[in-house]
């Protein structure tokens, strides 16, 4: 109203409130079920995904998420050919059965030999002939100590008729007897007429008895996300993503409420068919809904959110990650199309916070940057290591990106970094984060915390944390109180 001001909503973050404790009948953590959905089709074990972003998610990371029962997002800033390479990594990295193995000819070198085993990160290669019958198998032990790297490949396998193999469609408790009675590691599969039909590997069983929550699709390869943009090459990038047999297309843009994003997901549904599509990032409820309607099966929300994000100081613009997600999930109410809280997780207890205002997953950047499975060198700095994180709106992402896209015309790299050195308004920092060691310590901190927090809400699933969560706003004293106080902290 005129000459009034205006009724402000007040929004809030992770360390604004607290969740009342409840009544519980939950007598141990273990009893606390974290089944998530990650979108309308993919189901987790746990409500964890990493971060699409160049120091967290490559198929280092999407192989140990998803191997823990979350899933990986891999980021968009490679090259068409490398993003899906790491696809392919992933969901080559497992599987019941390997349908398509890697195959060399007889007549290959063993250099090509090694080069494909260090590449793919693999133990061996079925040889075949050109009409992928199985002429012999070739194994690291066979050419670890081979000096020749010239000698042909037919020379140093083992011919097929020293190969245990299986028929096609043999269960994976027989394949498993096979390999133990041999005592042998790769056991190929043949068809009626003796060529290869796939192959299965004494790790990917015992990988499966290892990780029994790991998030897998129908023929048993972990699953994998990965994001696409908005411009330029993003429909040639998910065709080839779906080629290569990804899971989920993340079509991710700081502003995702926008008719870029909207009109992105609706192409992709329409041109690429029945394909799970995550659209993000929005802060409210008509933003999750419109991408909603467009077609969106999974909403990431958080703007000015992430650790590394300088969008509310830059623009002024952004919404408090806790409110960000109680909107944007009511946007969501009507539709069963669940909601990724994307950004800001510092503490264990933000987790719960987040599924608790109606996030039915976390996506972690930073938490996760220092870990082992992250992209990219450990640095030593005064004799603590540590890992680099960035904001993918950074200047140094920036410079990356528009260095390896290439610059406009005649400019030199040199120029270009200038060009942009002087327009570029980042929003996002980089900095350095102290390592962490293996990614699942990490996580088994975070869902130790989660399960003990669904215990103090009384609730056995997080549907039912959802429904019973009470949150109580607190002040600046309580959230000191919360921290701990007056003591000299000794670890
Ligand atoms: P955390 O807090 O887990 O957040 O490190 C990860 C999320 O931060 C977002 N992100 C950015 N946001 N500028 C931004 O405003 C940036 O440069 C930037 N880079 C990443 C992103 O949503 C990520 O998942």
């Amino acid at each position: 109203m005129k000459g009034s001001a205006p009724d402000l909503k007040v929004g809030l973050t992770f360390d604004d409130v607290l969740l009342v404790p409840k009544f519980s009948d939950v007598r141990s953590r273990k009893d606390a079920d974290t089944q998530a959905r990650f979108s309308r089709r993919i189901r987790l074990t746990i409500p964890v995904v990493s971060a699409n972003m160049d120091t967290v998610t490559e198929s280092s990371m999407a192989i140990a998420m998803a191997r823990l029962g979350g899933i990986g997002v891999i980021h968009r800033f490679l090259s068409v050919d490398d993003e899906v390479a790491e696809v392919i990594k992933v969901k080559r990295s497992e599987g019941v059965v390997i349908e398509d193995p890697i195959t060399l000819g007889p007549d290959g070198t063993v250099k090509e030999a090694w080069d494909i085993i260090r590449e793919r990160d693999i133990g061996g290669i079925v040889v075949v002939g050109q009409d992928r019958r199985i002429l012999g198998l070739l194994t690291r032990r066979d050419i670890t100590l081979e000096e020749d790297l010239d000698r042909k490949v037919k020379t140093v396998m083992t011919p097929r008729r020293e190969l245990v193999t299986a028929p096609k469609g043999v269960t994976l408790e027989q394949a498993r007897r096979i390999l133990h009675e041999n005592k042998v590691e790769k056991l190929p599969l043949v068809d009626r007429n003796g060529k290869l039909a796939g192959l299965i590997t004494s790790k990917d069983i015992m990988k499966r008895r290892q990780f029994p929550s790991a998030t897998k699709d129908a023929k048993g390869r972990l699953r994998v996300a990965a994001a696409v943009g908005v411009k330029g090459d993003h429909m040639a990038r998910s065709r080839r993503l779906l080629d290569a047999g990804v899971d989920a297309l993340v079509v991710d843009i700081a502003h995702g409420h926008s008719s870029y994003a909207i009109d992105t997901v609706r192409g992709i549904k329409k041109e690429l068919g029945d394909v799970e599509v995550v659209a993000g990032n929005v802060a409210t409820a008509r933003g999750a809904l419109d991408l909603i309607k467009a077609g969106a099966d999974s909403v990431k929300v958080g703007v000015g959110s992430g650790s590394i994000c300088v969008t509310r100081v830059v623009t002024g613009s952004g919404v408090p990650q806790l409110t960000a997600i109680m909107d944007s999930a009511a946007g969501a109410s009507d539709s069963d199309v669940p909601i990724i809280g994307d950004g800001g997780i510092r503490n264990p207890g933000d987790v719960t916070k987040a599924l608790a205002a109606g996030a039915s997953t976390v996506m972690i950047g930073s938490l996760f940057a220092g870990t082992e499975e992250s992209p990219g060198p450990t640095i030593l700095r005064d004799g603590v290591r540590y890992k680099l994180t960035r904001g993918m709106a950074s200047l140094a992402a920036t410079l990356d990106r528009r260095v390896r896209e290439g610059g406009p015309g005649v400019l030199t790299e040199d120029e270009l970094i200038e060009e942009l050195i002087e327009e570029s308004v980042p929003e996002g920092v980089e900095g350095l984060i102290p390592y962490k060691g293996r990614v699942d310590e990490v996580v088994k901190q975070l869902v130790g915390g989660l399960r003990s927090g669904m215990s103090y809400s009384g609730a056995h699933t997080l549907d039912e944390l959802r429904r019973n969560a009470e949150f109580m706003r607190i002040t600046a004293a309580g959230h000191r109180e919360s921290l701990p106080h007056d003591i000299q902290k000794v670890v």
